[in-house]
């Protein structure tokens, strides 16, 4: 049972705020925007952000609220019989954590680079060990927060942290402006080309990048959402957040744009963007090194926000369902992921593990982009809509409660099988996703579907009653 409670309700959208703007909005989504066409890929984007993350959003924070406690022990109160459920999310935000921790790493040292003036590139930073160095950093880091508490250490950090992000995101913005392709980098951003809507993959590359990058359907929220008072309007709460997270994405892409157009780069190399294509801009650009700090230094701010969140998910589950005090759980949860993110860390490193040829990185990145994120908000669609049929939630969603229950799971089965069966758009790491995952693709997907087939099975006499007329 969480007694900790937020000390305010700005207090509650900062730490939420930033959960949700991390690695995602910035580095992830000009990435995707870059490789998709720019503007093309808006449109799906933001009906995905509106129509699937907002009434999820709602959903996570009115559970949270609701039984006042951890996504594990969440899903006990549904029925003792889904506790495993409730591990294997919290499992896989503990290993997307092991390797967002590496790469805010190396957003650590990029900073810490251009800072000493040295100007580090990729491929230099990684020939050495110092990407396994700095993931001990911002692993320690990220532990040190949480083991100070709710109030006195996420929120206190997010305080200080998401106004900072803002503030340093617009200030770039209005450097890009004064550059000369600024026009060029809108019109690639906001010009919507209706012709590529057919395309599947487009579709299933904007509904997976709104999730990643809203921390939705992972039990962040809920969890997050077990701190906040009866008072808070969560449906506000939500859009906001929303607003918030777009709005630091579309921001960022003002930045990363105009500086790849105006300095005659590529828009298109994925992940390489703000590692390798934006720092050969930084070297030549006037205040280049003001401007690299900058922006290293907002980028490992909005990772460390969210690294923290997605420690507090495996935090707030081990001490409620052990014996374990908070610092004792950070300390023994820290640990795990630590030893669960060396192969990832490695990978970049002069040793080059890699599985089949692929850096370890990019195959756990990979399996769970597509595989752990949406499974993971369908098991909470199920238990909490469909098995449970939490009242808080309808009260909450009014009118929008059907897009929860109908359009979002519909949504993101469609989604996993699209990813599955290799018609997905490049991801996270681009060049690896362009080689198709082809026939292995296809089986996971079966695999997938007959696991969900399995659990509907499962839980077929606890299918609810239909929909009751909804409370006022
Ligand atoms: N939403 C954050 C980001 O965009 O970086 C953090 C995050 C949460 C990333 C959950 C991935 C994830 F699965």
């Amino acid at each position: 049972m969480a007694t900790e409670r937020w000390s305010s309700r700005l207090g509650f959208l900062l730490a939420t705020v930033g959960a949700a703007v991390g690695l995602g909005n910035i580095w992830r989504f000009s990435a995707v925007v870059g490789t998709n066409g720019g503007g093309a890929y808006l449109v799906p984007y933001l009906l995905a952000a509106a129509v699937c993350a907002v009434p999820l959003l709602v959903l996570e924070l009115a559970i949270g609220r609701r039984f006042r406690t951890d996504v594990v022990s969440a899903f006990r109160s549904v029925d003792p019989a889904y506790t495993a459920f409730g591990w294997l999310v919290a499992g896989g935000v503990l290993l997307v954590l092991s390797y967002y921790l590496v790469l805010t790493g190396w957003v650590l040292g990029f900073l810490i680079s251009w800072l000493a003036g040295s100007a580090t590139t990729f491929a230099a930073f990684t020939a050495g060990w110092l990407p396994v160095g700095y993931f001990v950093v911002a692993t320690a880091l990220t532990a040190g927060v949480v083991s100070l508490g709710v109030r006195d250490g996420i929120e206190r950090m997010a305080n200080v942290v998401m106004p900072t992000v803002f503030v340093v995101l617009v200030a770039l913005a209005v450097y890009a402006m004064t550059l000369p392709a600024w026009d060029r980098a809108v019109a690639f951003l906001f010009t919507p080309r209706f012709a590529v809507l057919g395309d599947l993959g487009l579709w299933s590359a904007a509904f997976g990048q709104v999730f990643f990058s809203l921390s939705v359907g992972q039990g962040i929220m809920l969890t997050y959402g077990s701190y906040v008072d009866e008072e808070t309007d969560l449906l506000a709460s939500s859009l906001l957040i929303t607003v918030a997270d777009v709005g630091a994405a579309v921001v960022a892409g003002l930045v990363i744009f105009p500086i790849v157009f105006s300095f005659g780069l590529q828009p298109t190399l994925g992940t390489e963007l703000a590692f390798t294509t934006l720092p050969t801009a930084f070297a030549t650009m006037p205040f280049g090194r003001v401007v690299a700090v900058a922006f290293f230094g907002l980028l490992f701010f909005a990772a460390l926000s969210s690294a923290v969140s997605l420690l507090e998910v495996g935090v707030a589950a081990a001490t409620n369902t052990t014996r374990l005090s908070r610092p004792r759980a950070t300390l023994a949860l820290t640990v795990g992921v630590f030893v669960a993110g060396v192969p990832s860390a490695l990978s970049y490193s002069p040793l080059h593990l890699a599985v089949a040829g692929r850096p370890v990185l990019d195959v756990v990145d990979e399996s769970v982009g597509t595989f752990a994120l949406p499974i993971s908000a369908l098991l909470l669609v199920v238990a909490f809509v469909w098995v449970a049929d939490v009242d808080a939630v309808r009260e909450e969603l009014g009118a929008l409660y059907p897009l929860v229950r109908y359009l979002t799971p519909a949504v993101l089965g469609v989604v996993t099988a699209a990813k599955a069966g290799g018609v997905a758009r490049p991801a996270w790491r681009l060049v690896v996703d362009r080689a198709g995952s082809g026939p292995t693709g296809v089986l996971v997907a079966a695999v997938v579907l007959l696991g969900f087939a399995a659990l509907g099975w499962a839980v077929r006499d606890r299918l609810p009653d239909p929909p009751r007329r909804r409370r006022r």
